[in-house]
């Protein structure tokens, strides 16, 4: 019988974090459900993805460790999915700790460590800085450096 392994995410610009949770996760069974965040449901979390829904799920899908991936669109949906798919193991990252203990009477939790400096959070800070606003500041910038620079020659 299959051992099942079963976990949450939106996997917005999806990363190695990402990658080696699931790696990691997979370990722990030998079929992994991955649950992926539809937009509706992040737009009730405040959260805004840069990629869409299917797009998302795509990536996910198209990964080797991951055996089935589901939309998740309720905080709800955990101890159903657990029942539906005969879940062994729910696994989050470690910035879950703690949250979702109430699920232990009907498999085992587990919590494991995050990959140290990448986030889908610090991504999307970084391409922030792209922006057309932010490029005619550093354009005007260089403009003024330029001026002063010129003045030396
Ligand atoms: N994760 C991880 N290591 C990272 C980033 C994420 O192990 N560096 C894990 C999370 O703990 C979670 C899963 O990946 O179990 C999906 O997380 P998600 O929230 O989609 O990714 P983040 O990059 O953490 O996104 P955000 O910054 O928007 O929270």
């Amino acid at each position: 019988m299959k051992r099942v392994v079963l976990t949450y995410g939106t996997f917005d610009l999806f990363h190695v974090g990402h990658l080696n949770i699931l790696n990691r996760l997979k370990q722990y069974g030998d079929y992994l459900v991955v649950g992926v965040s539809t937009d509706s449901f992040n737009e009730k979390k405040g959260k805004k993805t840069i990629i869409p829904f299917h797009d998302r799920a795509e990536i996910v899908r198209g990964l080797k460790c991951a055996d089935l991936v589901i939309p998740e669109e309720s905080w709800e949906q955990k101890k159903i999915d657990i029942e539906k798919y005969n879940v062994s193991v729910f696994g989050m990252g470690h910035d879950w700790e703690g949250r979702f203990d109430e699920l232990k009477p009907y498999c085992e939790v587990v919590y494991l460590p995050r990959t140290d400096g990448i986030s889908s959070t610090d991504l999307k800070k970084a391409l922030k800085v792209l922006d057309n606003k932010h490029i005619a500041e550093l354009k005007k910038a260089l403009d003024l450096i330029s001026s002063i620079v010129e003045k030396f020659e």
